[in-house]
């Protein structure tokens, strides 16, 4: 009979942390924010026009200088900062979280791209070239 019963309070004891894994800090503030969230739109509220963004360019490593085909090769970390107004939220009321992590394809990056870059293929926001 003492058996039973302590099975039945691991399996709820699972039951409990599965479910508080699935609705974490973080999950409730992806919900919400994401929710009627339109990737596509500027993020600034009503009657404001710019989006200033912070952006630095910073070398990691020298990779190759091609003298003849007068190319510099170069491993850059493009660094971009902005204030997206409608991604906030109020760490008091979810449970005092203040840093989540989005994609660059679930929210509006700026479409910034480097003029003259040697590889068509780099993308700096990590989302798909619209230009
Ligand atoms: C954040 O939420 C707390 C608790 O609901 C509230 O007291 C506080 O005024 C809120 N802060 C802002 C900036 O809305």
């Amino acid at each position: 009979m003492a058996a039973v019963l302590i099975c039945v309070e691991i399996l709820s004891l699972f039951e409990v942390s599965s479910g508080s894994t699935t609705t974490s800090w973080e999950h409730h503030i992806r919900a919400d924010l994401l929710e009627n969230y339109d990737r596509k739109v500027r993020p600034v509220f009503r009657g404001k026009r710019e989006v200033e963004v912070l952006f630095a360019l910073r070398v990691s490593r020298l990779v190759k200088v091609d003298n003849q085909e007068q190319v510099v090769v170069l491993d850059t970390w493009v660094i971009q900062e902005w204030k997206n107004e409608f991604l906030t939220w109020n760490a008091s009321e979810y449970g005092y979280v203040q840093r989540i992590h989005f994609a660059p394809h679930e929210i509006w990056v700026p479409d910034i791209a480097l003029f003259n870059n040697g590889d068509d293929e780099i993308n700096l926001a990590g989302d798909q070239a619209s230009l």
